[in-house]
Formats: C-alpha cells, sequence, structure tokens
C-alpha cells in the first residue's frame, strides 16, 4: 500500500498510547528484530477481536509483546491470551510488557517451540493468530483449525512475505510455507478466507464447520 495511507490510517485510527510507544522502542533497544505488527495492523486485529467479542485468543509468536497487547485489549477481563514464544529472551521482553500494560492477568505466555506447545492446548478457541517462523506454516494451519471453535478466526501474518509469495523463482522454505499456507486456507471447504492487503498481508478466515 501507498505509504501515505499506511500514514493517514495509523495516525487517525491507530495512534499509539505510551504503553504502545515504550513497548516498539524496547525493540530498538534490546534489539528484537523490528518484525511485529504495525499499528494499523494491530487495530485491525483488535476490531476484528472485538467485532466476534472474543474471549479465548491464541497467538503463535510473541516477539516482544507488541501484537499482544493489540490482542489482550480487545478481550474482557475474564478473556485469555495464551501467547506462545520459542525464544526465552523474546518471552522475556514479552512478560515485562505485558505487565506494563496491566494485563498479566489476561495473558498467558507458554514459553517453547510451537509444535511442542500446540498438542497440549486444549480446543475452543474463539481466534487463532499465527505470526512465527514460515517452514511449518502448514502445520499450524492445521493446528490452528483443529484448536477453533466452529465460527472461530484463523488469522495469520506475513501472507505475502515481502514478496515472495508472488515470486515463482523463490522456492526457499519460507516462501514455500507461506504459499502453502495461503494454498490450504484458500481452497479448504470448513473454512471460508482471504487476504487483507494490510502492511504484509493479513490471512482471514471464518471457521464455517468442523469436518470438510
Ligand atoms: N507477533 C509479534 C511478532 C512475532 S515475530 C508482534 O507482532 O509483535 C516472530 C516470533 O516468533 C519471534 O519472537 C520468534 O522467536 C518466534 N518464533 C519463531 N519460531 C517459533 C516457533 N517454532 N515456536 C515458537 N515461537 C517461534
Ligand atoms: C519476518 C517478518 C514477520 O512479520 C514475521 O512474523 C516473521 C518474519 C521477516 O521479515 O523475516
Ligand atoms: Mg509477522
Amino acid at each position: 500500500m501507498d505509504e501515505r495511507f499506511e500514514r493517514y490510517i495509523t495516525e487517525l485510527f491507530a495512534a499509539e498510547d505510551p504503553v504502545l510507544s515504550k513497548i516498539r522502542a524496547r525493540h530498538e533497544s534490546e534489539k528484537l528484530p523490528a518484525i511485529n505488527v504495525s499499528p494499523e495492523e494491530g487495530k485491525l486485529l483488535h476490531l476484528l477481536l472485538l467485532l466476534i467479542q472474543a474471549k479465548n485468543v491464541l497467538e503463535i509468536g510473541s516477539l516482544g509483546g507488541y501484537s499482544g497487547v493489540w490482542l489482550a485489549r480487545a478481550l474482557p477481563a475474564d478473556g485469555r491470551l495464551v501467547t506462545i514464544e520459542r525464544d526465552p529472551k523474546h518471552a522475556r521482553i514479552a512478560r515485562e510488557a505485558f505487565a506494563a500494560a496491566g494485563l498479566q492477568d489476561r495473558i498467558e505466555l507458554i514459553e517453547g517451540p510451537a509444535l511442542e506447545v500446540l498438542p497440549t492446548l486444549k480446543p475452543g478457541f474463539d481466534a487463532v493468530f499465527i505470526d512465527a517462523d514460515k517452514e511449518p506454516l502448514p502445520h499450524y494451519f492445521a493446528w490452528g483449525m483443529k484448536l477453533l471453535r466452529g465460527g472461530g478466526l484463523l488469522l495469520c501474518d506475513n501472507a505475502f512475505f515481502h514478496g515472495a509469495a508472488v515470486d515463482p523463482n523463490d522456492d526457499s522454505p519460507n516462501a514455500e510455507g507461506v504459499r502453502k499456507f495461503n494454498e490450504l486456507a484458500s481452497r479448504d471447504p470448513r473454512l471460508v478466507a482471504t487476504i487483507i492487503p494490510v502492511r504484509d498481508g493479513l490471512v482471514i478466515g471464518v471457521k464455517t464447520r468442523d469436518k470438510p
């Protein structure tokens, strides 16, 4: 998208409060990769959770807690965000961010590799936001579909993966993972899905039924 439009949306609709600005500043001071969602994508995730009155949400890939705060702020006081992070340094910083946001009671960070943590979770999530490594995305698709309730939202960041998704010459494992995820989301009979072209692309799908 034209950067001017992105800035316009952000300034009007997704201005950060000091908590979010500080989390972003910590990415810099702690040298975390700057791959958190953008403010306007954070606002979109927040709005989507409000739309379905989500109470139980799962995130794969916490990083420094930036998207987690946008997500968890959409939950009621008795709601819960479970977020999975395998990097101990990221996990520590994300936990500090959740505490600084006053959200520590609403967020449970589980430290470990996603493919080891996912089998331990109870199904019934209202939404699953996938934003971690890209090669295992087909597995994350299967887990997301398993863990979502009927009517639940499947969300996945980096649908375009910086253009790699539409580059037929890019046969890297990451690009293949992203393309495979998008194909699965597009044709799974249990899901109605599309890509919202926000930032690097957000796959959004609603699980309409349990069986193919
Ligand atoms: N959702 C975050 C950004 C996540 S960046 C935000 O928008 O603020 C991707 C994160 O996923 C990184 O912190 C990385 O350490 C973590 N990650 C990568 N592979 C993982 C895996 N297999 N299991 C758990 N976490 C993983
Ligand atoms: C990258 C970007 C992301 O937003 C992400 O979730 C993972 C990786 C990247 O640019 O490599
Ligand atoms: Mg991402």
